[in-house]
């Protein structure tokens, strides 16, 4: 359906080309004071200065030829020339049904299959995910279903960090643990064993010590950057150590993402950019763009129109080993020969900023990506505690996300329990899964991204305030009354619609109801999901406030509460739709 917003545009544009004026001018705005006017139409003040005309005399012109619409319930100018526009409260129940018969909720679907990449997630193989990962993984998600939702092909590719140092460092730590193993016989020549050498555990144990003792111990630090280029170079034993690696690891990791309900379609990592180096590398020189600098290969970034120099591109450094912009620009050529995406999204935090500002440069001077294809780099903030510090645990170390989630877990069935609303205990702890998941992504994605924010596990699970689990709230109540309603015995027996509000309470949760399709469409166009974020929390205010002026199962016209219901139905729909593409979901009750 089209953008009501652009419905009551085109009405203004004809009328304002009728009267002779540039139809550019009749643009349409929601109101900034909604006790006046619900849309407004600021077109005639800037035709005044081109046709050197009073504003007011415009807007009045353009209301005499706009007249009678079906459109409009009242119309006026006022001066200076503000033109103030309420709807007919049936053109908005006409829309309300449109919504409610399309399945798609009168969204349009601005993508026909393009691809876009959406490189999230970005955790380390080996290292236990932290709560660092948990923004890229819980952003990139939602913007990646958003694109889905509007019709793109949207691929995420959790790009992991498979092909550093750490995997020296777990080799050579093995190696002091178990140095029985036929790995670290070089006399040996049989086939590796199929089983692998530690349990994820046992490797979760391994990296922290190993890179503890790399910060101590020389000697072990360069007998892990050996391990390192031993492994990049094709030595077949550590190859075979480092497949257990990422063996045991993947597993670990999906089912980490897949308890945040974060999903990819590419397990892609940086070891698969390896192949293309040697012919990138060739090909920047070949071009003339990679040039020596203090023994390394370098490629110049800065344009013209920069403000600031920005320091060039390292693609290989003076040791001859490739580097994070190397795998980067090696990962773009894949990605250009096997998905050519359309638009590219990378998502981390933003002290990467240079990093990619520079490897998307060089993917444009070398022509690798076309010039006009959009390369967005979406760096988010911190993750504080309350003291504003970066989130730690109580004794100071990384927070791991699976005691993240525990604890969010816990303090959603405390409050749970609390409202005394589940039968058993058993449904409380998985509403409080649930719940928990909603209130740690909506915490965290309801706050503009690039912005640090303080996790507050008590707000974050509160019932109240602009939480997840309110919006989870609105949309349990609302099944409530669902349900009580299948359960009356006398209910209509036509065909139910949404009738004309009746009340302001009512339009204005229309009003609201309508602007879906815009708020979906400009949330994405800005990869920006707390638009989305703040949009429910508005929808389920207006809902609230209608729900606490209405007494629908009370209501004796049932031809009136059979719309009634239609309509909070779709207050419902429109709620799941959103927080579907926020990446969680509502219980039945709560
Ligand atoms: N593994 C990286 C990190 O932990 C993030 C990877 C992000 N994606 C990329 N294409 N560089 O910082």
């Amino acid at each position: 359906m089209k953008k009501i917003l652009d419905l009551i545009a085109a009405e203004m544009k004809s009328a304002f080309a009728a009267c002779g004026y540039d139809e550019a001018y009749a643009k349409v705005v929601l109101s900034n004071r909604p006790d006046l006017c619900e849309y407004q139409c600021n077109g005639a003040m800037a035709a005044a200065k081109a046709y050197k005309k009073k504003p007011i005399d415009i807007a009045n012109e353009v209301l005499e030829k706009i007249g009678e619409h079906e459109m409009f319930s009242e119309i006026n100018a006022v001066m200076p020339g503000f033109i103030n526009l309420r709807l007919n409260p049936q053109y908005l129940a006409d829309y309300m049904n449109g919504m409610q018969k399309d399945e798609k909720l009168g969204l349009e679907e601005v993508g026909h299959g393009e691809t876009i990449v959406v490189d999230y997630g970005g955790a380390n193989v080996a290292k236990p995910l932290h709560v660092g990962h948990l923004r890229s993984a819980v952003i990139g998600e939602s913007i990646k279903r958003m694109g889905n939702n509007l019709g793109y092909n949207m691929i995420g590719d959790v790009h992991l960090g498979d092909w550093g140092l750490q995997m020296g460092l777990i080799i050579e730590e093995l190696r002091d643990r178990k140095p029985e193993l036929v790995y670290f016989d070089e006399s040996y020549t049989g086939e590796y064993p199929a089983e692998a050498p530690f349990t994820i555990s046992e490797l979760e144990d391994i990296y922290p010590t190993a890179s503890g003792k790399s910060k101590v111990d020389e000697a072990f630090k360069e007998r892990a950057q050996t391990a390192t280029f031993k492994l990049q170079n094709g030595y077949a034993p550590f190859t075979a150590i480092w497949k257990h690696i990422m063996a045991v690891s993947l597993a670990d990791l999906k089912r980490n993402y897949g308890n945040l309900d974060v999903h990819f379609e590419l397990w892609k990592g940086e070891s698969d950019a390896q192949p293309y180096i040697p012919g990138l590398i060739q090909d920047l020189q070949d071009k003339g763009l990679a040039y020596e600098s203090q023994g390394a290969l370098v490629v110049d970034v800065t344009e013209p129109t920069d403000t600031k120099e920005l320091p060039p591109c390292i693609v290989r450094k003076s040791d001859g080993a490739a580097l994070y912009a190397t795998s980067d620009l090696g990962t773009i050529i894949e990605r250009e020969r096997d998905l050519k995406p359309v638009k590219y999204i990378y998502i981390t935090d933003k002290r990467q900023e240079l990093h990619f500002k520079q490897v998307f440069r060089v993917a444009k001077k070398a022509g690798y990506v076309s010039e006009d294809t959009p390369m967005i780099h979406i760096g988010f903030g911190t993750m504080n505690g309350k003291d504003g510090k970066p989130f730690k645990t109580r004794d100071g170390g990384v927070m791991r996300l699976e005691t993240l989630i525990a604890d969010i877990d816990e303090a959603a069935y405390a409050k749970i329990v609390e409202a005394e609303r589940t039968s058993s205990d058993e449904e409380a702890r998985e509403t409080a899964k649930v719940v928990g998941l909603a209130a740690l992504k909506y915490g965290d994605l309801s706050n503009q991204a690039a912005k640090d924010y303080i996790f507050d596990i008590d707000r974050f699970t509160s019932f109240e305030g602009n939480t997840g689990p309110y919006i989870l709230y609105t949309i349990v109540r609302i099944k409530s009354i669902m349900s009580k309603y299948a359960a009356l015995e006398s209910k209509y027996e036509g065909a139910p619609v949404i009738l004309p509000a009746a009340t302001a309470a009512e339009k204005a949760l229309m009003l609201e109801l309508a602007k879906y399709n815009d708020v979906m469409e400009s949330s994405f166009a800005e990869t920006a999901p707390h638009k989305i974020c703040q949009y429910i929390y508005d929808l389920s205010n207006v809902f609230n406030s209608f729900y606490h002026d209405t007494r629908i199962l009370a209501e004796e016209n049932r031809e009136q509460q059979a719309g009634w219901i239609q309509l909070i139905t779709l207050t419902k729909d429109v709620l799941e739709a959103c927080i579907h593409v926020l990446g969680f979901e509502a219980p039945d009750r709560m």
